[in-house]
């Protein structure tokens, strides 16, 4: 039996020991995470150390071999598809290139998600998508096509349709990787707004330091197949972890300086 939301301490989502192998490979061993509701949390650690595979059971796209994932207090990792549908309406994801279809507008592209899981009648589609859009700061744009997109607005449309369904908790895959710092930066206030705006959670998957620390409340920094270090960002500035610290040295964000 699952048990409800409230009794696991307001978190929206929880992994509790989880083991992922893929053959030999074992990706996460015992990884625990909190995400709290209302918070962004940011999941930092090196290439391949298991980042999207974390996302992926958060989603009931993998299920751990061991261990357990609650969303909303409710343990997902036995779900059949069809209790998986109703678990990831509860998410909008932006995935690393916007992931948009090439051959459709950009209206279609955000109207996507509720014309698959709802039948909202097409006035309050419209409506819907015409407001996500203004949202990321791309009001009137549903005619044009992905191709007429810089990659920063190919990005926004794919956060509009992150949003049009009115997600619980955001999730975002890179966000900022590959953009210019300019465009880089307007991305990283677009998420800090819509977090105020849409009264969401986020989980924000980076190697980006500059922008970790611009969006994030707290980090959890995986390593080994575990999260080794969760903090807020004050703490991780202050963190005597070794490699954490020198990842944040690199980047200038703390001095090399021990506190
Ligand atoms: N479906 C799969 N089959 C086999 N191996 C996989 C599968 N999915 C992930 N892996 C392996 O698991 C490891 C972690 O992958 P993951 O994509 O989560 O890394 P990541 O932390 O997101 O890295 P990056 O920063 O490069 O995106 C990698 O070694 C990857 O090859
Ligand atoms: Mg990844």
């Amino acid at each position: 039996m699952s048990e409800p939301a409230q009794d696991r301490n307001g978190n929206v989502i929880e992994l509790r020991d989880v083991a992922k192998a893929y053959g030999e490979k074992r990706v996460l061993t015992s990884a625990t995470l909190e995400v709290r509701r209302g918070e962004v949390l940011v999941i930092m650690g090196g290439s391949g150390t298991g980042k999207s595979v974390t996302i992926r059971h958060m989603l009931g796209l993998e299920q751990p071999d061991a261990g357990e994932v609650y969303v909303d207090g409710e343990e997902i990792s036995r779900y059949s598809e069809s209790q998986l549908y109703g678990v990831r309406m509860k998410f909008g994801m932006l995935f690393q290139s916007g992931g948009l279809f090439d051959s459709m507008t950009v209206f279609e592209n955000v109207a996507f998600p509720l014309r698959e899981h709802s039948d909202t009648p097409e006035e309050e589609l419209e409506r819907r998508v015409e407001e996500a859009l203004e949202m990321v700061q791309l009001p009137g744009s549903g005619k044009l096509m992905p191709v007429d997109l810089s990659g920063g607005m190919r990005k926004r449309v794919g956060l509009a349709r992150a949003i049009v369904h009115r997600p619980e908790v955001i999730l975002y895959d890179e966000p900022t990787t590959g953009l210019d710092p300019i465009t880089a930066d307007k991305i990283n206030e677009l998420i800090v707004s819509l977090q105020r705006r849409l009264e969401v959670t986020s989980i924000v998957v980076t190697h980006d330091i500059q922008s970790a620390f611009y969006v994030g409340d707290r980090i959890a920094y995986l390593n080994g197949g575990v999260f080794e270090w969760v903090g807020t960002m004050e703490e991780a500035r202050r963190t005597d972890h070794p490699t954490l610290r020198q990842f944040l040295v690199t980047s200038n964000v703390t001095s090399a300086q021990p506190v």
